[in-house]
């Protein structure tokens, strides 16, 4: 528990005999102490803060306490590899033999479906990698490293847990008006979810102070993770046209993990936007679109429309 003086800034900085070379600034966490027993959230020091605006009284020092967020990793590269799996493992099924790998040797009929739905997939994780490096302004600069596996292992798996099914050499196309229905309504979900990622973009300013902002606009001003909305709608699309039950599953599972962010997301919203002291008041909401209307606000009671 270190203790600093007022004018330095909250960071162990490295140097030749440095306290430590490996604790690069983004792995330090540094928060004020808490009272013994005590179960509030601790307060972070923020690197851009001098130490002297932590202090209340006239004191010379300060005591924080130091934690190692362990190996970290910019977040692009973290959303870099995990779209990347899905974006190669995907075509693999559909352009190489590897069914005979599987047990099936004859000759695999290729139907109209699993090409469109092949360049839907690779669009989709396109699209994602682009708006990692050209749209999102993440507040945070790194992750930790644990996380890659973690998020590598999610989507990869998935990736081809789909990929095998819609590209097998027994699978039963949709008809072609539901393949039509499924493919429109999820591209147009997509183009939406684009457009929700730049107003979201156009929250913060480009030097990056990483704060948060009312989302305006579009689907915001209904909805508070509109982004999350789309893209859970652009994945029904896609579910809608090639219509099985691995892709119905990560349906599911991707729609759950959302709904988590989104209620978390709501609730920070109206946490930063109370309406006292001369600030906003967060708008009448809902979490995130129905049909989902199992969804809750449980800070109010059982009512998926948030107030
Ligand atoms: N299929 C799946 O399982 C799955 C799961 C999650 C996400 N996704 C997709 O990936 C996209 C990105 O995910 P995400 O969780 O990173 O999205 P997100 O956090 O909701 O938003 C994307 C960017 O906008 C910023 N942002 C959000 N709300 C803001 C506000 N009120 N004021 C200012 N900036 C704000 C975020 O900043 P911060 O850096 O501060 O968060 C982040 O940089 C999603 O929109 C979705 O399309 C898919």
């Amino acid at each position: 528990m270190p203790a600093y003086r007022h004018g330095a800034r909250p960071m162990v900085r490295r140097g030749r005999r440095g306290p430590a070379k490996k604790y690069y600034p983004s792995r330090q966490r540094l928060t004020l102490p808490l009272q013994p027993g005590s179960k509030e959230k601790p307060v972070v020091l923020q690197s851009k803060k001098v130490l002297k605006e932590y202090t209340s009284g006239n004191s010379d020092t300060l005591t924080v306490v130091f934690k190692d967020l362990g190996s970290q990793v910019s977040y692009r590269t973290l959303f870099f590899f995990e779209y990347l799996g899905p974006l190669i493992l995907y075509p693999v099924f559909y352009y190489f033999p590897v069914y005979q790998y599987f047990g099936y040797k004859g000759e695999r009929a290729i139907h109209p479906v699993q090409t469109y739905a092949m360049y839907y997939w690779c669009f989709h994780y396109f699209k994602r990698i682009m708006e990692t490096f050209f749209v999102h302004r993440f507040s945070h600069a790194t992750s930790p490293l644990s996380n890659v596996f973690r998020n590598c292992a999610y989507y990869w798996t998935f990736g081809c847990y789909i990929a095998y099914y819609v590209n097998h050499p027994l699978y039963t196309p949709v008809n072609d008006l539901q393949m039509k229905i499924g493919f429109g309504f999820g591209l147009i979900m997509q183009v939406a979810n684009l457009y929700c990622h730049i107003i979201l973009r156009n929250l913060r300013s480009p030097s990056g102070n990483g704060g948060y902002q009312i989302p305006r606009g579009f689907l915001f001003n209904i909805v508070t993770c509109a982004n999350y909305t789309t893209e859970i709608y652009q994945w029904l699309g896609f579910n809608i046209a090639t219509q099985t039950v691995a892709g119905y599953i990560f349906l599911v599972v991707a729609a759950s993990i959302m709904t988590n962010w989104a209620l978390a997301k709501h609730r920070r919203l109206r946490r930063l936007f109370d309406g006292k002291e001369g600030r906003p008041k967060y708008p009448r909401r809902w979490v995130i679109l129905p049909p989902f209307l199992f969804l809750t606000d449980n800070t109010h009671g059982s009512e998926a429309f948030a107030r």
